[in-house]
């Protein structure tokens, strides 16, 4: 995600930019920029912090009644002052801000470059604007024109507030699967990638939707879909507060990572994962494919909640390319005299990519020879840089201390991956990659129709929240998700929760069951489902409460579990993603339940870049 902002009008353009910048960067914070228009284009961008450049430009002239400002969430083009946005046109005269992903930007590239054109950054964007700027030259249109012609021919999601020296005072923007705000004041304008910007100034706003574009003026707003046919803008009028908007409505940013899972899983398998042709586009393994299929060993390294996607990239990997799997804690890999063989392929899981005991790992790993692969969320961090190859999550800023939709999108990239090398490989049948395929390709559809209970869980969560421990059993691949259940409770709700393999119980842990126990089951319909209802009954038998996490449909558990949660049906090998959601929202409501501030947790920070 990125933030953008935008105005024209009688006002001075950059104070009210670089507010409103600051109130997006819960957006992303790579790198930062402003243009202004003011005879003639001026461009002021940096990598850091919206501060920062306000620091570095300070007593410049910043005299402009029209502007656009952009905070970076990297995800073509690490972050650097050269891939800050805006981006300027060959010509000089047009700078752009973009927030989303041009999937076809590389063919666009290809084809501008055998035209002549030079690039100064690895952006998608700057390819956009190029392209906008040829069309309007070669069909000699108007920029308005020649960027609906642009638009229609690039595949991928974005929000554009594109400026023209030649015209300063209007701005134009478009929008497709990126969120665009605009702000309507009496003889001005303002844009935004949400109401945060503008709140002071007007809380008459325009939504605009997907394939809109707008032309706005100081005291103009015209709003074309892409067939140029006008559109009356539809004035709604605000009753958020700030806070609440950076925050998307939502109470708190966890619960809004949580219900921002169909959209950024969506992203993460967009421009990779095409059901309909059967393909999974990931350079990163392409280049490391040889690696990959002779690999006599994976070693995942991760910690917390990444290390839960480990363990069941182990289960995939395992399953699906037949390749052996060793699942480390990165603090104790690194300390440990490991034997890492040549070939070994070190797969390194990390949301901030900056996490120290998972860097050190792999950086010692390295330096015995071992191919580094890194999953990461946040592009550019230490960890991308140091591996070999690597793909990202693409799950955008994770504010909420406790991990939730980069979770999802780590197992979406590990799922990919285990297809598509499985399918490489020949260890997986073109049938069940094809049901594979087809089975991930409807996972966002699925959590957005399970977000739909939230309620429910909310009222099982509430019930529960005076439990002293808790237990989260599960089986197969749904053992990593009782883990990862039982982590994201004792960190956000401060219960003592453990996660066990259900048939491990009899091992020594159903001594812990007591009436007061409540006993969490991950028992969707799998392979070990006849198992789970052994176990469940285990517990039952000595009166401990069961909580299920089961299939819609399911007869049986119901009639067993004191409390039930529903996910649709999915492949056992697909469903992690699904029954994992309840799992998020279960700590979430008992945190809040028990008044916990489930942003900043006790004790914790978002990324552990210390030892
Ligand atoms: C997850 O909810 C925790 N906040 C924590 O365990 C986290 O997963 C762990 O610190 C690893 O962080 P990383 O993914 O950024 O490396």
């Amino acid at each position: 995600m990125c933030g953008i902002v935008g105005y024209t009008g009688p006002k001075e353009a950059y104070p009210i930019i670089i507010k409103g910048l600051k109130r997006l960067e819960y957006r992303g914070y790579d790198s930062t920029g402003v243009a202004l228009l003011n005879h003639g284009l001026k461009v002021y961008k940096k990598k850091g912090r919206v501060a920062d450049l306000e620091h570095e430009i300070m007593g410049k002239d910043l005299h402009a009644n029209i502007g656009i400002g952009h905070t970076r969430w990297a995800t073509h083009g690490e972050p650097s002052d050269k891939n800050a946005h805006p981006h300027t046109s060959a010509s000089g005269k047009l700078a752009m801000i973009h927030n989303g992903i041009i999937e076809n930007y590389a063919l666009i590239k290809k084809d501008l470059v055998s035209k002549g054109y030079r690039f100064t950054s690895e952006t998608d964007t700057e390819v956009l604007l190029n392209f906008i700027e040829d069309i309007r030259t070669k069909n000699k249109c108007d920029l308005e024109e020649a960027t609906r012609i642009a638009l229609k021919r690039i595949t991928g999601a974005y929000c554009i507030l594109l400026i023209d020296e030649d015209d300063p005072e209007t701005i134009i923007a478009a929008r497709k699967g990126s969120p665009l705000v605009i702000g309507v004041g009496k003889g001005e304008h303002f844009l935004g990638s949400d109401a945060s910007p503008m709140l002071e100034y007007t809380k008459e706003v325009v939504y605009v939707n997907d394939y809109e574009l707008a032309i706005v003026k100081p005291d103009q707003l015209i709003l074309k879909n892409l067939g140029n046919e006008k559109i009356t803008p539809y004035v709604t009028k605000l009753d958020m507060d700030l806070a609440a908007i950076e925050k998307g409505g939502y109470e708190h940013f966890m619960l809004k990572e949580i219900f921002e899972q169909p959209s950024t899983i969506l992203d993460c398998l967009r421009g990779r994962l095409d059901a309909g042709k059967g393909t999974i586009t990931m350079s990163g393994v392409d280049d490391n494919i040889q690696h990959f299929r002779d690999a006599q060993r994976i070693i995942m390294v991760a910690c917390g909640t990444s290390w839960h996607a480990a363990l069941l990239a182990e289960y995939l990997f395992e399953e699906l390319c037949r390749i052996p799997v060793e699942v480390e804690y990165a603090s104790e890999f690194r300390y440990r005299n490991p034997i890492i063989n040549k070939g070994d392929i070190i797969i390194a899981i990390s949301q901030s990519g900056e996490t120290a005991d998972t860097l050190v790992a792999i950086e010692k790993a390295k330096e015995q020879g071992a191919i580094i692969f890194g999953v990461v969320n946040v592009v550019g961090s230490s960890i991308a840089r140091i591996s070999d190859g690597g793909a990202y999550t693409h799950a955008g800023p994770e504010i909420g201390v406790a991990s939730t939709k980069a979770f999802t999108g780590q197992l979406a990239v590990l799922m990919m991956m285990a297809l598509k090398i499985g399918k490489e490989k020949g260890t997986l049948s073109e049938k069940r990659y094809t049901e594979l395929i087809l089975e991930l390709d409807a996972i966002p559809e699925k959590v957005q129709a399970l977000l739909k209970s939230a309620e429910k869980v909310k009222a099982i969560a509430e019930k529960y929240q005076h439990a002293g421990d808790a237990l989260y059993l599960g089986r197969g691949f749904n053992f990593p998700i009782a883990l990862e259940g039982a982590l994201k409770l004792k960190e956000i709700s401060y219960i003592h929760a453990e996660g066990y393999p259900a048939a491990e119980m009899k091992h020594g842990p159903i001594a812990l069951v007591t009436e007061q126990l409540p006993v969490v089951f991950v028992a969707t319909k799998d392979s070990y489902y006849e198992k789970i209802i052994s176990n469940i009954q285990e517990i039952k038998a000595r009166k401990g409460k069961v909580i299920a996490v089961i299939t819609e449909g399911d007869e049986i558990i119901p009639t067993l579990a004191d409390d039930v949660f529903y996910i649709p049906p999915a492949d056992e090998v697909i469903a992690p993603m699904l029954s994992v959601i309840p799992m998020q929202l279960l700590s979430y409501y008992v945190g809040i339940a028990k008044g916990v501030d489930v942003d900043k947790p006790r004790n914790l920070a978002k990324s552990v870049t210390v030892e």
